[in-house]
């Protein structure tokens, strides 16, 4: 498997053998020091280390933005590009804007094509505008897109700008909690940019497990931001393994912005 980002010194190393041996070393310095993280100068001297939640470029309010992703899978060589227009407003939280992880994965899915979504059943977890899945949607998926409260009326705006009603459905999933009966078990579940609160890792990978069966392909975009973002993959590596998605184009390309596209797959 691919080391992620090597060239980039604020990528995290996911191979699974050095990450485990990190792992282990951490846990040991985690019980002889359990504030160490709070202390740590490695840390405090890397500036985005110091944001909890990601950090916002301005502040956006009420705007409408237009993204272009090609359409280049081969069967599908007559559909033109997916559009999207997408109402942008930070005010309802961080998920209200377009991230770039976000647009990653909306660019990989375009990829894939028609042939990937269509018919499939396909949930996106921290949705926040509501645009990967909008992307799955326009590409004939079943989709539901999620989030918590206060990001739920920019997805409905967003899935009604996009006239993607039929295929769209906007639904509350908070991670932790009960899935609720009405949302089904995926074929695919797409998750952009979701690792950057530590309260929040164990919620989230607890969600993906108990939406996940043997045959669920999750699409994982993640960008990291903090040396304390290996604890999330400590967390997931109990039910999931991954690697690296390889035949995306633009990898080379995100991957200098510590953005790895994963394929997440649940253990037996
Ligand atoms: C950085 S934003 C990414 C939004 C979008 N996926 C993108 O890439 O543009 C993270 C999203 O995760 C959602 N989120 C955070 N904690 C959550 C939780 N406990 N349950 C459900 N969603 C959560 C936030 O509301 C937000 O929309």
């Amino acid at each position: 498997m691919a080391v992620l980002g090597n060239s980039n010194t604020t990528s995290l190393n996911l191979n699974p053998t050095i990450l485990a041996d990190e792992i282990a070393l951490d846990e040991v310095l985690d019980m002889i020091d359990p504030l160490r993280h709070f202390r740590n100068q490695d840390d405090l001297n890397d500036r985005e280390d110091r944001h909890v939640v990601p950090t916002q470029p301005r502040s956006i309010q009420n705007e409408r933005i237009q993204l272009t992703f090609p359409n280049r899978a081969p069967k599908d060589y007559c559909s033109p590009s997916i559009q999207i227009t997408l109402k942008v407003d930070a005010s309802p939280g961080c998920g209200g804007i377009a991230w770039p992880a976000g647009e990653v994965l909306s660019n990989y899915i375009a990829l894939r094509g028609k042939q990937y979504c269509q018919g499939r059943s396909i949930l996106e977890l921290g949705s926040g505008t509501g645009l990967v899945g909008l992307v799955a949607g326009a590409l004939g998926g079943r989709v539901w897109i999620t989030d918590q409260t206060p990001l739920l009326g920019i997805m409905q705006e967003n899935t009604i700008l996009n006239n993607l009603q039929t295929l769209v459905t906007v639904s509350e999933l908070n991670w932790g909690e009960k899935v609720r009966p009405e949302i089904p078990h995926p074929d695919i579940i797409l998750a952009a940019d979701c690792v950057y609160y530590e309260p929040a890792f164990p919620l989230l990978v607890r969600t993906l497990s108990d939406l996940s069966g043997e045959s669920t392909e999750v699409l994982f975009c993640y960008k990291k931001r903090r040396k304390a973002d290996k604890r999330f993959f400590t967390l997931l590596k109990k039910y999931f393994s991954w690697k690296e998605i390889e035949d995306d184009p633009g990898r080379e390309s995100y991957n200098r912005e510590a953005i790895s596209l994963l394929l997440l797959t649940k253990k037996t």
